[in-house]
């Protein structure tokens, strides 16, 4: 299944097996490797990025902005723009926010040659903190896990807040299940598929220990309730594979 040659951009992070537990951090050695990682790291990633982006051409609104909060390499944002160029969606601002100076260096000089003329702001900062701009649709691709639970209702709280009527969150998470005996299959099948991608036993280990107590998953029942709660009308479950789910939440 994994293509196992390497290149400069093959993530070996932690091929040596060191990692203090909760040392994750999407520092430039991150960057550098992101792209492979995340791929053979989140299974369905790359449809739920192509997804994504279809889906932000289904709800975006010409005149209006989309944004993407955790923006990282800008994979989604390239899909967003690809998916409204094919539906023929005019002017609609893309707008990046990650706090990694690392990443947005890198996602700057790889969306900017591919946009064709859409215009592009990418912004260095804390989500928690950023204003955002009303939006006709806001993506959250697997970011919400990195923050202290305690500050994910205020942030989901303000994304409704800026979304105009009928504007859209996308949100993918890594979810826990309520199950213990899923929630344990899930696990060793996610490991599985982490094998099936090149990793071995001393990276899988080390990687789940740097990444401990730094991405904290919820289960999908209290990320739909939260939805709810926060004020968004409708949340639908539309992808999911293993432990890894993406919901779209809709503004009345
Ligand atoms: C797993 S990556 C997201 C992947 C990306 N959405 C994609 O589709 O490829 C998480 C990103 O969120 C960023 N991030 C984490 N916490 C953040 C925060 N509090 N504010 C802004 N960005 C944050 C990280 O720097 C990282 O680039």
């Amino acid at each position: 299944m994994a293509d196992q040659g390497m290149s400069e951009d093959s993530d070996r992070l932690f091929a040596h097996g060191e990692a203090a537990p909760g040392s994750f951090r999407f520092d430039a050695k991150v960057a550098r490797v992101f792209d492979d990682m995340i791929r053979r790291s989140v299974p369905g990633y790359a449809t739920t990025v192509a997804m994504s982006g279809w889906l932000a051409a289904r709800f975006a609104q010409p005149g209006t902005a989309c944004q993407d909060l955790g923006c990282s390499l800008g994979a989604t944002l390239l899909a967003c723009a690809e998916a409204m160029t094919e539906a023929g969606i005019g002017p609609v601002e893309l707008i990046g926010v990650d706090s990694s100076k690392a990443m947005l260096d890198r996602c700057r000089s790889r969306l900017e040659p591919e946009l064709g003329g859409r215009q592009l702001t990418l912004i260095e900062a804390d989500v928690r903190t950023v204003e955002l701009r009303p939006s006709s649709v806001i993506m959250l691709n697997w970011t919400l896990q990195f923050l202290p639970p305690a500050d994910r209702a205020p942030l989901l709280t303000r994304i409704h807040d800026a979304l105009l009527p009928g504007g859209v969150l996308i949100l993918s998470e890594k979810i826990i299940d309520t199950d213990p005996g899923a929630q344990q299959l899930a696990e060793s099948l996610h490991a599985d598929f982490k094998r099936s991608q090149g990793y071995s036993e001393l990276e899988i280990a080390a990687k789940r220990s740097a990444i401990e107590d730094v991405l904290i998953p919820e289960t999908l029942e209290a990320q739909k309730a939260r939805l709810l709660q926060v004020g968004f009308a409708t949340a639908l479950v539309w992808y999911r594979q293993l432990n890894f789910a993406s919901l779209l939440a809709v503004k009345a």
